[in-house]
């Protein structure tokens, strides 16, 4: 066995770790994952695990996350540069401004924010949940950030409003109303990764493999959504290539996720929709990085107090709602 592979597995046992990994790592990182998985998944382990030490190989917001719901934990991330362009597109100051144009709605924040962002929001969302957390929210008007492509992708799904939100958690009274439709703000972020699939590119994939399922990310822009059989996160598509009788399948999202869809169904083909939809962040954190980060225990993910009980009910009101049916 690789060396690097062997000591990353003692040093492991010997931190009582656990490594968390993103759907898009290098598939040497994939490899040595306790769990891997997209952002929901991710954050649903973290907040069960044991461990004492959790390395989170995937970008800043996430390992965040991990921290926010485990402040007992020491929470590292392999590469400290290893951040979310769009999750950079937005700051509590714009958000703020926001929220005094439009004070009665409830702002319901992709998991790709900062804990600040996340902490002066009311609900957060993964690609997995968004469409169910915004239909499970009784209010009339949305605040969506920062993702206007899921957003908008949200705002073609939901269904009238209804009373659906759990109690323990529930949103503050005064800003439930109950008519009969949403109204949803966007705000003007997006993935710089899936924007670079083009709707050109899905149609020749189209032509090229007749027979193939399409199957993409809600960050996509509209058109590349509209050419899709499928919309689903990250850990959707993995599910869904399993179930499917399809043997060809287009992919529209981050390239990383093919070595996994591949060594999952050695029985059928995967082919990327865009050869540029590569997430030079997601990227960062290699193997020897994984060792140093277990060695000498960096780089810490920590969140200022105040902050992270906030962005951590943010947080709780998503796991709780993504489990109402
Ligand atoms: P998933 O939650 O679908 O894995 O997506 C995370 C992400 O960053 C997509 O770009
Ligand atoms: Fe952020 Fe897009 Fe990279 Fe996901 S793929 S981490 S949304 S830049």
């Amino acid at each position: 066995m690789n060396a690097i592979i062997q000591k990353i597995k003692d040093l492991k046992k010997k931190r009582k770790a656990v490594i968390l990994v993103h759907n898009y790592q290098l598939p040497e990182v994939q490899n040595i994952a306790d769990f891997l998985g997209d952002s929901l998944g991710l954050s649903q382990k973290a907040a069960e695990t044991e461990a004492e030490v959790i390395v989170f190989c995937g970008v800043h917001f996430m390992a965040e996350t991990a921290s926010i719901l485990c402040p007992e934990k020491v929470v590292l991330i392999p590469d400290i540069n290893a951040g979310c362009p769009m999750a950079d597109m937005i700051n509590v100051e714009g958000l703020r401004d926001l929220k005094k144009k439009h004070p009665d709605a409830v702002v319901v924040a992709y998991v790709n924010t900062t804990a600040e962002v996340k902490a002066e929001s009311d609900v957060c969302c993964t690609s997995a949940n968004a469409v169910k957390i915004v239909n499970s929210l009784s209010a009339q008007k949305i605040i969506f950030i920062p993702d206007k492509y899921l957003g908008q992708y949200v705002a073609s799904q939901i269904h009238p409003v209804r009373n659906k939100a759990p109690e323990t958690t529930a949103l503050p009274k005064a800003r439930i109303s109950n008519g009969t439709s949403k109204k949803i703000i966007f705000w003007e972020g997006y993935c710089p990764i899936h924007a670079r699939i083009l709707a050109d590119e899905i149609l020749r994939a189209k032509r090229e493999h007749p027979f193939a399922e399409v199957l993409v990310h809600p960050e996509c822009t509209p058109d590349v959504i509209a050419l899709a059989d499928k919309v689903f996160s990250t850990t959707g598509m993995l599910n869904y290539a399993k179930e499917t009788k399809s043997k060809e399948i287009i992919i529209g999202t981050e390239e990383g996720i093919i070595y996994r869809l591949d060594k999952e169904n050695p029985d059928k083909k995967f082919f990327p929709a865009s050869g540029r939809a590569i997430c030079e962040n997601m990227k960062k954190n290699s193997l020897e990085k994984v060792l140093w980060s277990l060695e000498e225990m960096k780089h810490e993910i920590k969140v200022e107090e105040m902050i992270r009980q906030k962005a951590r009910k943010t947080i709780d009101r998503m796991l709780e709602y993504s489990r109402v049916d």
